[in-house]
Formats: C-alpha cells, structure tokens, sequence
C-alpha cells in the first residue's frame, strides 16, 4: 500500500523531491543545486538536460535514501518555475537550444513593438497577461527565428515546446506525452484565459506553429506513467501546477477571497478570485489557479521582482550583516526606521508600477541613522510592496481580503510578519509547513490517485503555525504608506 506522495519541485534554482505522508508530513526532501547561464546582460538560460538530470536525480535519491521504493510512492506530483520556455526534437527528445528562463529580458524590444502597434489590450482580454518578455510566447517566436532551421522543422512538426512542467511529464514518460497543465498554460501568452484552450488569434500574432503545442490537461489529472527503467518500477504522474498556483492550493485558497504571498527572492501573492476571471484594471495579471474535475479557478497575481534579494544585497554587497537570518534581529534592536524608507527596486518595480527605470532608494537618512534603521526599513519596504499589490487586488476584484497566508524563506521573520499585519490591518497566518509549493503539487497529485480522498482531507492537513494580528493605530498606518508611496514616486523614472 502505497504510503507517501511524491512532490517534484523544479524551480529557478534548484531542483528538489520531497516526499510526503498521509499527515502531511515531510518524510524525505533531496535537492540540487543546477548552473545559471547569463550570456548577455539581458539574458538568463537553463540547461534543459541538466534541470531533467537534476530532477531525476533528487526524485531517485529521495526514494532511495529515505528507505523508500517506487512501490511506496502513490503517484508524483510536478511543481515548477513557470515561463520558462524550452524547445527540444520530438524524435530525439533534445532541446534544440537552452532554456530561456523566465527572466530572460531578450524580446523586450519586441514585446514594446507589439505594444505599439496597440496590440496590448485585446491580447490582455484573451490572455489576462501584459505584454511582456516575461512570458513565452515571445521566447518561442525568438527560438523559431534565431535557432538555425528551426522554423521548417517546427513547420514540419518536428518539434515540441513546453513550459518545464511539460519538458519533465516528457522525460518521465520517455516521451509518450507531450501535455501541460491549464495553469502554466495561462502564462504562455497563447492560452485563452476564458476557453482554458490555446488560441488561433494569438498562435498567428506570435507566429507560433499549433504542432508546436502540448496538450492542455487538468492540474489534478493522471498524465500517464513514468517509464519503468526510472525508478524500478512505474510511478503515477498525478497533478502538475505552476509554482505559485500551487502554494495557492498548497495554502487551501480554495475559496474567492483567500490570498497568499510567497516571500522569496522576489514576492508573488496570488488571490483566488472563483470560477470566472476578474479583469485587471490596476497592472495585476489574471491568470488560471488550477483546473479538477473540470472546474476551472482563476487568481489575480502581483508579481514583485526583489523582496529576499534586497536582503542579500545588504548582505552580499554592503556588508552591514553576515547571514540573511541576523537582519531581524537587527531591525528589532531600533523601535522603528527612524524615518528612512527603501525602496526595493534593484531590478525596476514590479505589480502594480510596472516601472523598468525605477531604481532602489534609501531616504531619510540623518546623522542619526545607523544600519539598524536601514535593516529595518528594508523588511519594511517588503512588505509596503505587498501592501500596494492587495490593495490593488482588492480594487481589480472587488473582494476584501479578511487575511493573508504566507510562506517562503522570509516568511519565517516575525518581525517582517508583524509588520506585514500591522501595514495591512488585517492577520498574517503562517502555516506549520511552509513548503506549501511542493504540498501544493503534493495535494493535486494526492486527490487525482485517491491517496487523499477530497478536499476536506486536504483542509485538515494544513495546520496553523502562528497568527500575526495588526497592532498599529490605523492612522499611524496611513501616516506610513502615504511616506512610502512618496519615496516610491521619487524612485521612479531614474534613467529616463
Ligand atoms: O514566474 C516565475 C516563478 O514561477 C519563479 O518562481 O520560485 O522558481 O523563483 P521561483
């Protein structure tokens, strides 16, 4: 019988398999470490043959070390980086060139001209997306137009894309299926968001071939079986969900108006919005949250570029601390940040200014100011950020948010937490596992095979760490965010 569920979590970083048990619990985790390649300043790749060898290797050392065998695995569920676009030979099963990651910034001129052409708003209707390099289908057309001989052998059907969900359902199967799952289809830029299916209107704007295409399939769905020479024995490939939809799920946001952030590198909060996708008016993106049983639930998401890497430029790059874990105590040896604001906007900032030339601002600085000050108005610039994108959500949605789930490394800061509360006026739940991406897939994966048996199951393993409730007078609060948004108009437009 069966005993855990196997999560594969495939991220920017690093590849990682973490087991699961039927509480819940962790009961074996590998991860490792892959290359990043910047060839050009705007450039980031992945190889796709070291991301598969990577997530191979940790599934199995997963399995082997934690005294497990496939036998005992219920079925795999896939988590990834999403938009990261790969490209590889359908008879061969090779990529045809490197992955183009997620931040890869290379058909930003392109995207500016489709945007121009005043493409921008009917593409926002069908996809939920903006414009953006960010997202595939620009990445694709770029392939197939720089990648000697690409597009005949694409026009010949030769060739199969895939977000990396779809590139490992791929390898795991020893190339029998070549599907996606709906929520990192929506972040192609080819999907309509409303159908859940790829688009004519779009394919022919970004000259994008349909024999290119995976099938689009149910997050929470029985894609097939890993090949037996894999693991000894054939797995069940049981749900698939991009990395942020499945914290959502991963959190039980399953209902309109549940909200999480993810603090990682950057931040991505996410809010479940139901069963019909709510328009954006305020530069947040729409987009799929997961697909069961044919029952489709949509999000708003705010995407923040730096949120943790603020903190690792204070450690890396100006050395006021050691280890990213002493920032708190040092912001919690001042009362408050005595007046100074940054604003964390090292790479431009993100939802809902979606300002490429704003540049990172410290202000306020007196003699008075000491590094404590500057700490801990870094983590408060974090979570101003957060701040500004549900309020946006809130506006876009017409749904107030009664409380906010958090995970990710940052989300272990209390300091931070309490004062994500006490900005938002409303509680900050941490849940007891904060590996909520992985429990997400786990959770997809867990419902298709019958190792959970529904969603009430799921709702009783996710267990409550600690709330933070707002303690801040409301007009303090205000008094603050007006500060903050002042120092974010003066960050803007540096280069222009
Ligand atoms: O949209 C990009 C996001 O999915 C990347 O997530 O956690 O791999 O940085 P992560």
């Amino acid at each position: 019988m069966p005993s855990v569920i196997m999560s594969l979590d495939q991220g920017t970083t690093s590849s990682r398999a973490i087991l699961f048990d039927r509480s819940g619990t962790i009961v074996g985790l590998s991860q490792r470490e892959f290359t990043q390649h910047y060839p050009k300043n705007d450039q980031v790749e992945h190889d796709a043959d070291e991301i598969w060898q990577t997530q191979l290797a940790v599934a199995r050392e997963a399995i082997q070390t934690h005294d497990f065998t496939a036998e005992d695995v219920a079925a795999i569920g896939i988590t990834n980086q999403r938009e990261t676009t790969v490209i590889w030979d359908r008879s061969t099963g090779r990529p045809i060139a490197p992955a183009i990651v997620w931040q890869d910034r290379r058909t930003a001129a392109l995207c500016d001209q489709l945007n121009r052409q005043g493409h921008g708003d009917w593409v926002q209707r069908k996809t939920g997306l903006l414009i953006d390099s960010y997202f595939c289908a620009t990445k694709i057309q770029w392939l197939l137009d720089n990648v000697s001989g690409a597009r005949q052998r694409a026009d010949r059907g030769e060739l199969a894309f895939g977000t990396i969900d779809s590139w490992l359902i791929w390898n795991l199967t020893a190339g029998r299926v070549h599907a996606t799952d709906v929520t990192n289809a929506s972040r192609t830029m080819l999907l309509d968001i409303d159908s859940g299916q790829w688009d004519d209107e779009l394919l022919q704007l970004f000259n994008v071939p349909r024999s290119l295409l995976p099938e689009v399939l149910p997050s929470s769905h029985l894609y097939g079986e890993t090949d037996a020479s894999l693991f000894g024995a054939p797995i069940a490939i049981g749900g698939a969900a991009g990395d942020q939809q499945s914290a959502l799920f991963g959190q039980n946001c399953t209902s309109p108006g549940m909200a999480k952030n993810t603090y990682g590198t950057g931040c991505f909060a996410l809010l479940n919005v139901g069963t019909r996708p709510a328009p954006s008016t305020c530069k947040l993106l729409t987009t799929m949250a997961c697909r069961i049983n044919e029952q489709q639930t949509y999000a708003l998401e705010g995407s923040i570029f730096i949120a943790g890497a603020m903190v690792q430029w204070l450690r890396d790059e100006i050395g006021i601390i050691d280890s990213a874990d002493e920032i708190e105590a040092l912001a919690a040896s001042v009362p408050d940040s005595g007046g100074v604001c940054v604003v964390p906007a090292l790479a431009g900032l993100g939802a809902p200014h979606w300002d490429p030339y704003a540049r990172g601002t410290i202000i306020g600085l007196t003699r008075g100011t000491t590094k404590a000050h500057i700490a801990r108005a870094a983590l408060e610039g974090i979570a101003f950020q957060v701040a500004d994108v549900l309020e946006a959500m809130q506006n876009d949605a017409g749904i107030s948010i009664d409380q906010l789930r958090v995970d990710g490394g940052a989300a272990a800061n209390n300091l931070l937490m309490q004062f994500q509360a006490d900005i938002l006026g409303i509680a900050v739940v941490r849940p007891k596992v904060i590996e909520t991406t992985a429990m997400g897939a786990a959770y997809l994966a867990g419902l298709s095979s019958g190792f959970w048996s529904g969603h009430d199951e799921i709702a009783d393993v996710w267990q409550t760490d600690r709330v933070f409730q707002p303690d801040m007078e409301r007009g303090e609060a205000a008094r603050r965010r007006a500060r903050w948004s002042d120092a974010v108009t003066r960050s803007r437009g540096w280069e222009s």
